[in-house]
């Protein structure tokens, strides 16, 4: 290999270059003949750089696409005309001395293109293959870059990267767990980590009062394209702080990450939202603020109307929202009944929908769907709401209001993507705070926690902590970015007796919690400092980062959405052997 390994890389090139003798390593990209010479394009993470081979001195024909190859050769400039202003390496050719194949290629089953349209499965299956594309190069290097970005960030600012184990103890926090069997200890599982929590906060006990860590979680959930099995968070604790103080770091970081990485600087005080108002205004927890179009409290003209389904979800408590859909008057009935059923998914019942025109005598009219029952206030709701000819108003009503925002959050959402309202250029960071601390599990009939079971309720909702827990704010943050929950957080409880409060409201008694969390809050005895943190995810990021909608597409080796690795067949059966060592008998199904 010696003599072969390559003097500069596959992006290096230019014009200053011509006449030097050069050494070339990368794999062949393409290749086109022109009859006594061909052209090969020599690919590698770097670039491409434009061979020139003549048929005299080597044969093309038994280079194949995605061989590995070296190529010996003089740097040569091109004539201007031949320029080629799509590479980095465009002004020159390496005029080629002598070829040396490293590594043979069969036909590969999909080709190698900057941004592959290939199944995903076979993408996934030949992984290897796949992260040779110019996309996944480029998307690899931007993860390293961010990782990079974060560790420079923050051991500036005075944080310890600290490793916790990946072998713990079950730490609840709302999935279902990974677990791995003892070999030693016959029926006991370790567990792999949801996240560091437990581990971070003991640590805040220990003094080591700035940590992080870029932590591989474990969550086994259903699928989604922002969720993974297997994930990685940035997780950060720290002592002595309020929750502003924590924001105002996670601003930081990332106004650092975007500039380091993408060069664009980012406005620090990013927009601050109670879960309240973005439910009410958006319909998610989670909204995307690069457009406007938010939810109306259509109650005022449900009440004078005659629209008794209206009335029945205000009469008993419940909410009418609607939105306009700005010049979306031609949607067809069918695009409309699939808005509907987006909002059925979200438990509403329906979603009632008119059309505005231009109205002879009258400024607006009217037309289609529940357009009857709004046609005598017409010019009144429209100016209210801004509704002009060529809109389309949908209205969903609920006995819970929460159902009727989230569902017509749902369409919000949706019409986004179909309108094309979302500029994937700009990022649209907001905060929202102040979540409720506890959800009903109406099923259950019981009370869990809405983030997980360490995060501090507001001081003025301690007194109504088991009477009201409804009502129960927390210390809770959630950082959204472009739509999707980047990070989540809390200021935690660091008194032994609160989380004991906490615990039993969710019902779990005190002998549960000496066994579940007994570590925690004996750790709390002795003189537990106030902290706080968060985690971003930094797939998500990544991926948020690179323009992209699955977090596939910025992690190395991901698992399909049936949690299967489909390059080495994971997971896969053990041995009878191994199942005998763990103690294990496998049931049939
Ligand atoms: P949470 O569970 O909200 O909080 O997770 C924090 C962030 O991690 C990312 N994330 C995921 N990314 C990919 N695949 C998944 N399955 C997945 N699940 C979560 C998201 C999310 O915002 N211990 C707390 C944090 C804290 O309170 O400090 C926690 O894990 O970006």
């Amino acid at each position: 290999m010696e003599a072969l390994k390559r003097t500069v890389t596959c992006g290096e090139l230019r014009t200053a270059d011509s006449g030097r003798e050069v050494i070339l390593n990368g794999w062949v990209d393409a290749k086109r003949d022109h009859g006594g010479f061909s052209f090969i394009n020599l690919r590698d993470r770097y670039g491409i750089t434009q061979i020139v081979v003549d048929e005299k001195t080597e044969q093309p024909a038994r280079l194949h696409n995605e061989y590995c190859i070296a190529v010996r050769g003089t740097v040569r400039s091109r004539p201007k005309e031949m320029v080629n202003k799509t590479l980095s390496t465009g002004e020159v050719e390496v005029i080629a001395a002598g070829i040396s194949v490293l590594g043979e290629c069969e036909t590969p089953p999909f080709q190698i293109e900057d941004e592959t349209n290939a199944k995903e499965e076979l993408r996934l299956k030949y992984r290897y293959l796949d992260l040779r594309s110019g996309g996944m190069q480029r998307r690899i290097a931007l993860r390293s870059a961010v990782s990079f970005a974060v560790r420079e960030f923050l051991t500036e600012q005075g944080f310890l990267e600290i490793e916790t184990p990946t072998f713990i103890k079950s730490t609840p926090e709302g999935a279902r767990d990974y677990l791995v069997p003892s070999r030693l200890y016959a029926g006991k599982f370790y567990a792999l980590p949801q996240s560091p929590q437990l581990y971070k906060q003991l640590l805040m006990v220990s003094g080591f009062d700035k940590y992080f860590q870029i932590a591989r979680c474990y969550r086994d959930e259903d699928a989604r394209g922002d969720r993974q099995p297997e994930f990685t968070q940035i997780d950060i604790e720290m002592s002595f702080v309020s929750r502003d103080d924590v924001l105002a770091l996670t601003e930081s970081l990332m106004a650092h990450i975007f500039k380091k990485t993408l060069k664009i600087e980012l406005a620090l005080n990013f927009k601050r939202l109670s879960y309240d108002e973005a439910i009410n205004r958006f319909g998610s927890d989670k909204p995307d603020l690069r457009f406007e179009m938010e939810l109306i409290d259509f109650a005022p003209f449900a009440i004078k109307s005659d629209f008794m389904a209206f009335k029945t979800a205000l009469d008993s408590g419940g909410a009418v929202k609607a939105l306009v859909a700005k010049n979306c008057a031609a949607f067809s009935r069918k695009q409309i009944d699939e808005l509907e059923s987006l909002c059925k998914i979200y438990k509403a019942r329906g979603m009632a929908w008119f059309k505005v025109s231009g109205g002879g005598q009258t400024q607006v009219s009217l037309e289609g769907g529940t357009a009857k029952f709004f046609t005598p206030q017409a010019e009144a709701l429209c100016a209210a709401i801004n509704a002009k000819p060529g809109d389309l108003v949908l209205v969903v009503a609920d006995s819970n209001a929460k159902i009727a925002c989230t569902a017509l959050g749902a369409v919000r959402k949706e019409l986004g993507r179909l309108l094309e309202l979302c500029d994937p250029k700009r990022f649209e960071f907001v905060w929202i705070i102040d979540f409720p601390l506890f959800e009903r599990n109406e099923e259950e009939g019981r009370w869990e926690a809405a983030h997980h079971l360490f995060s501090f309720p507001q001081e003025k909702y301690h007194a109504v902590l088991e009477s009201d827990p409804g009502a129960v704010k927390g210390d809770l943050y959630d950082l959204v970015l472009n739509g999707y929950e980047l990070a989540s957080g809390s200021i935690r409880i660091h008194d032994p007796v609160l989380q004991k409060r906490v615990f039993e409201v969710v019902g779990i008694n005190e002998a549960e919690a000496e066994k579940k969390f007994g570590f925690l809050t004996d750790a709390f005895k002795y003189g537990a400092p106030p902290h706080g943190g968060i985690a971003p995810g930094l797939d998500r990021l990544v991926m948020l980062m690179a323009g992209e909608s699955s977090i596939k597409e910025v992690i190395a080796f991901p698992k399909n959405s049936f949690a299967q690795s489909l390059m080495d067949d994971c997971p896969s059966e053990i041995s009878a052997e191994q199942l005998k060592e763990l103690h294990l008998q496998i049931s049939p199904v």
